[in-house]
């Protein structure tokens, strides 16, 4: 049996913090509200000249470098991005440039919002087991301060950028263990970027309902987490971390008691990079990686809910 295994992470954030202090001279808020409704402390903000592929260059490199790999080797680069640098080629291709990867490897990018990450791996999964690829680079990177209206305090207090990263290939054991993506369009109009290249004319901003995303996030996160362990040998109490999008504390939260995990079993990055979409999984990953608390052999769960509304979950060992 082939399985899909995670062999190498890395991540980015750009250099300015912009902390809520700043955010009280922008719009009416407080450092007081931001954290008591969401968490977050302080945000990075990508620099006007440093794009999304920038940020995942940055990235990619270091996982490739944790991996031991040798980046020609591989053979698929699947990009999970809502802000890329362009309308085309895709940001998998415009990275594929920037490694120097000259073998020719499928490139792509995956556009599911902040479930991008989880959809990202688990076509990836997907990839490896009907023998199509044997060694993936999976980037998630955004640059939401770009779609963000900085006027409008109900948004623009919640994002950051930054990219993260991972290598997967195909190994003889666990590995992602399974995964599960789920979708609903009729939810569209709760959490969009109205405007578009075939559907120009309507804002260019993030636009959101939140009270009403917070509360479908907590249901599906709850539902997601259960169907995901479903069929496989595994269940709650064999959770070693959980490693959630970072979009708001109370949610993370929420996810974790119906998990059983206690608090110190879940890697929070939230107060520190805000919500990143796409990348807030693999930023995260990475942080607890380095840090040691993520070692060889544990058990993970991923799960992330976005624009869409697009969600769903994965169980790996790590
Ligand atoms: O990553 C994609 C998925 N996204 C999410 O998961 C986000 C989900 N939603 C949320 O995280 C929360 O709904 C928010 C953090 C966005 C908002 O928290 P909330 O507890 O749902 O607040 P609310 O939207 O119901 O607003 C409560 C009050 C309102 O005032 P009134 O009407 O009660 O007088 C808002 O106008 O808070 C006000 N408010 C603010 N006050 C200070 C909204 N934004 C701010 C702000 N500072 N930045």
């Amino acid at each position: 049996m082939v399985y899909a295994g995670i062999i190498g992470t890395g991540s980015y954030l750009p250099e300015r913090i912009m902390p809520n202090s700043e955010l009280e001279k922008m719009v009416e808020t407080s450092d007081e509200w931001i954290q008591s409704r969401t968490g977050i402390k302080q945000r990075h903000i990508a620099r006007d000249d440093e794009s999304t592929c920038d940020m995942g260059l940055q990235a990619a490199l270091k996982a490739i470098d944790a991996s031991g790999m040798d980046k020609n080797d591989i053979d698929l680069i699947i990009f999970a991005t809502t802000t890329p640098d362009q309308t085309f080629p895709s940001t998998a291709c415009l990275l594929q440039r920037e490694l120097g990867i000259t073998n020719n490897c499928i490139a792509f990018d995956v556009q599911a919002v902040c479930a991008g990450f989880v959809y990202a791996i688990s076509i990836a999964n997907n990839f490896i087991k009907t023998g199509m690829a044997k060694s993936i680079l999976v980037v998630g990177g955004e640059s939401l301060s770009k779609i963000v209206d900085w006027t409008d305090r109900s948004t623009c207090v919640l994002f950051g950028d930054g990219a993260g990263a991972v290598v997967i290939t195909a190994q003889d054991n666990p590995g992602i263990y399974n995964s599960v993506l789920h979708a609903n369009g009729s939810h569209a109009n709760l959490l969009e970027v109205p405007s578009g290249i075939s559907r120009p004319g309507n804002s260019p901003f993030i636009k959101m309902s939140g009270s009403d995303v917070f509360k479908f996030a907590v249901t599906s996160m709850e539902a997601v987490v259960d169907e995901v362990l479903t069929g496989t040998e595994l269940n709650q109490s064999d959770i070693d971390w959980l490693v959630p999008h970072q979009a708001n504390k109370r949610i993370i939260t929420a996810t974790a008691k119906k998990l059983s995990l206690p608090l110190e079993k879940v890697i929070m990055t939230v107060q520190d990079h805000g919500n990143t979409s796409a990348a807030s999984i693999p930023l995260a990953l990475d942080v607890a990686v380095r840090d040691g608390r993520i070692q060889r052999g544990q058990i993970l769960m991923f799960e992330a809910i976005g624009g869409g509304f697009a969600w769903g979950a994965v169980i790996l060992r790590y």
